[in-house]
């Protein structure tokens, strides 16, 4: 059983103050209403990724935006939001107990008003903006908001402090420093799969890809080959999808529901030795194929040693993922934990709670299904 991160604790991100998970299993079940701080916590998760780099956090800061380029919050406002507004310092912290070892991720600071040289701004801006700023800006430093703070992190014993400082110009495309990922861990957004490359993981073993194309023939019996073809004229890679009628079509041209199949089974060998954060697993996909999906899930993520995260929405998801157990088994091993979320109380908090997937499922026959709360 792959459980990497045996707990978690979130002091301060986002809306979450004090929220402590422990005995994490194998596949965790993120229960709640709209809201409540589920894709939250998965972010929280990513965080710890690779805590030495600090571009982790500002690539982490955008993910919620989908329209980048037209419109949108700056890559500085995203980056404050992670701070959560609901408190009057500013302060992210996070503990986790991975693979036996403690983790800790410290991040805090203030917004400052800074003075900057124009040259140095112009440097960062795009060209509309750098031709607006060259034109009014005379040779005098400007005014620039920023955020300085310190950045801790602690990994096993071995750890380092690093002096942050963003401003209001800063760009999220710098690049990451490969290597050091103490944790291989993968996120999945509820709109992973329209992002167009969602197959190269899985043509890396034709084992693996004879697996997921059984898969894919529930939804179409005549698919029979993924392939990546390059077109020589552009230099551009393809995701094609092979059809005993059809020919060659690309991905595109499917529907969301075998995108969906594909983007999680590639994401489980890409989180491989890791973890894999699933948010809103059953988007795009009918509750019909629920069973078979989920229970390649499973599976899969056992042959690639690979921990799950998923939150889901439905009922019907979560039974179906429940059903992946021998609950009738008495003596089986449970690999699920549900983790429900609720916001409550007057300064309205995330409470949490954490069940056994054996025990969600039994109250759930005798009771009726609410497990979110
Ligand atoms: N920086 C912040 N400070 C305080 N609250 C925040 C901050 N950022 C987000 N929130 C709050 O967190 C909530 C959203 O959390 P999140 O997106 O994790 O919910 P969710 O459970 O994933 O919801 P859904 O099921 O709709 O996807 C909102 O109420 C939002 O106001
Ligand atoms: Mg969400």
């Amino acid at each position: 059983m792959a459980v990497h991160m045996e707990s978690l604790k979130i002091g301060h991100f986002r809306g979450i103050h004090h929220l402590t998970v422990e005995n994490l299993n194998h596949i965790n079940i993120i229960a709640g209403d709209n809201n409540s701080g589920k894709t939250s916590v998965l972010e929280a998760l990513l965080l710890l990724r690779n805590p030495a780099d600090f571009t982790n956090i500002l690539r982490l800061a955008r993910m919620r935006d989908t329209n980048l380029f037209f419109s949108g919050p700056s890559v500085y406002e995203s980056f404050i939001n992670l701070f959560p507004k609901d408190m009057s310092g500013m302060e992210i912290t996070l503990y986790a107990v991975c693979k036996g070892q403690n983790v800790t991720y410290e991040l805090s600071g203030e917004q400052k008003k800074i003075m900057m040289d124009p040259e140095d701004v112009i440097q960062k801006l795009n060209s509309v903006n750098r031709n607006r700023m060259m034109r009014d800006s005379g040779s005098d430093m400007v005014e620039v908001e920023a955020f300085r703070g310190e950045l801790f992190y602690e990994i096993a014993g071995y750890g380092d402090k690093i002096k942050i400082e963003i401003d209001t110009y800063a760009t999220a495309s710098g690049r990451e420093i490969k290597g050091n990922n103490y944790l291989n861990i993968v996120y999945l957004s509820p709109m992973d799969h329209v992002r167009g490359s969602v197959f190269n993981r899985i043509l890396r073993s034709d084992s693996y890809k004879e697996i997921c194309l059984h898969i894919l023939q529930l939804f179409d019996p005549e698919i029979v080959d993924l392939l990546i073809l390059k077109n020589e004229d552009n230099n551009r890679s393809t995701e094609y999808i092979k059809h005993m009628t059809l020919g060659n079509m690309p991905l595109s041209t499917y529907g969301d529901g075998i995108k969906k199949v594909l983007s999680i089974a590639n994401g489980i060998a890409q989180a491989a030795g890791g973890i894999l954060l699933i948010d809103e697993i059953e988007t795009a996909i009918h509750s019909k194929y629920y069973d078979d999906i989920f229970r390649f899930l499973v599976k899969a993520a056992i042959q690639f040693d690979v921990q799950v995260f998923v939150t889901a929405h439905s009922i019907e998801a979560i039974d179906a993922l429940l059903s992946t157990q021998d609950y009738e088994k008495q003596n089986q091993a449970d690999d699920i934990n549900v983790l429900t979320f609720k916001k409550e109380g007057a300064k309205s908090r995330t409470y949490s709670r954490i069940l056994p997937g054996r025990k969600v499922y039994a109250n759930r026959e005798q009771f009726g299904f609410e497990v979110r709360l």
